[in-house]
């Protein structure tokens, strides 16, 4: 019924809806709703214990919602939990066993875990180990190698399977910034292939770039849902650009100020580098370059300044202070 084309292609791949869970009386998810589209790349962002892993179990199935309802691909994820479990992939949050076996033996193992014929297993591995990278490790035994490496074999065993939809929590945690970005550049992949990426962080600018959509969470109560940009304009935060310039320019920071728009210029450590906030309702990026250059100011560098959304992520898991 659900599995027409058509609805498929607008029904939500993830429906949340209404959620309560709690641990011996004490609520981690509090009437949590929230949906997920078809091939986006979603962050789910919260502090520490905001109810993240939480979530994540419920809707790969490994945890029963008390309360609310939970559908995956339309599915509901109690009484067709084998329906939602063929088209998941689920990767925890820690590396647990198996470190004694080899890369290869351990996506072999979940290969035939999956039912997939022998004569089809030495072929999709190969595959996913291109996807990862991991070509060159296939021989390594799992507790030898490094924590980014882990990850990459946690993710490729997820891959294995093939799923449409993979539910990653904190696949970036412990990573250091190289590996971050090669992870963040196979999701990317992976979202090209068709692929609908959940994706848990406690980070907002991490995922920033990455996802087209996020969910916040805090102490079990969604703060937002929707898109990354309405995220940005909603926030009480202004987009704010870093400015960099070949070298220092008498005045710059007082006649950028007196652009249309601008809310203020602040210099970065005596450096001609300047972060510059402006409401967008007045103006936007393009016509602040334009004015700036227009100042005549040698700019080298125009990057968005992260540091907003963090200060946006920080202004909405405040808020539910009780
Ligand atoms: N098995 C459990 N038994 C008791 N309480 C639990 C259990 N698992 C989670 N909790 C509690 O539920 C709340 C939400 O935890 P959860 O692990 O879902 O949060 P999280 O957002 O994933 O946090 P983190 O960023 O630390 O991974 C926390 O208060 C946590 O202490
Ligand atoms: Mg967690």
């Amino acid at each position: 019924m659900s599995n027409s084309t058509n609805g498929s292609a607008t029904r939500p791949v993830i429906e949340v809806d209404d959620v309560v869970h709690s641990y011996k009386g004490r609520r981690a998810l509090d009437h949590v709703s929230f949906k997920v589209m078809p091939q986006s790349l979603h962050g789910f962002v919260g502090p520490n214990g905001a109810g993240k892993t939480t979530s994540l179990k419920i809707i790969c199935t490994l945890l029963r919602p008390q309360f609310g309802i939970v559908k995956v691909f339309g599915h509901d994820v109690v009484d067709e939990q084998k329906l939602v479990r063929r088209k998941i992939g689920f990767m925890p949050d820690h590396f647990s066993t198996y470190r004694q076996m080899t890369v290869y033996e351990y996506l072999d193992f979940f290969a035939a875990a999956y039912g997939l014929p022998f004569a089809q297993r030495t072929q999709v591995i190969d595959e996913v180990l291109a996807l990862t990278d991991m070509e060159k490790r296939k021989n390594d035994l799992i507790s030898g190698l490094s924590r980014g490496m882990q990850q990459r074999t946690s993710l490729a065993r997820v891959l294995v399977n093939d799923p449409e939809l993979l539910l990653l929590d904190e696949p970036a945690s412990g990573l250091d910034p190289r590996a971050r970005i090669e992870l963040m550049e196979i999701l990317k992949a992976l979202r090209s292939m068709g692929k609908t990426i959940f994706i848990s962080s406690h980070i907002l600018p991490e995922l920033a770039e990455l996802c087209d959509s996020v969910t916040i969470i805090d102490k079990g109560k969604v703060m937002y849902s929707g898109s990354m940009s309405g995220l940005q304009t909603s926030s009480n935060e202004y987009p704010t650009w870093r400015v960099t310039l070949d070298s220092e320019v008498e005045g710059i920071a007082e006649r950028i100020m007196g652009l249309p728009g601008i809310i203020s210029v602040d210099q970065v450590e005596g450096r001609p580098d300047y972060r510059v906030a402006y409401d967008w309702t007045v103006t936007d990026r393009n016509s602040l370059l334009r004015g700036i250059l227009d100042l005549g100011a040698p700019i080298t560098a125009f990057t968005e300044d992260k540091r907003h959304l963090n200060d946006a992520f920080m202004d909405l898991t405040t808020k539910g202070v009780k």
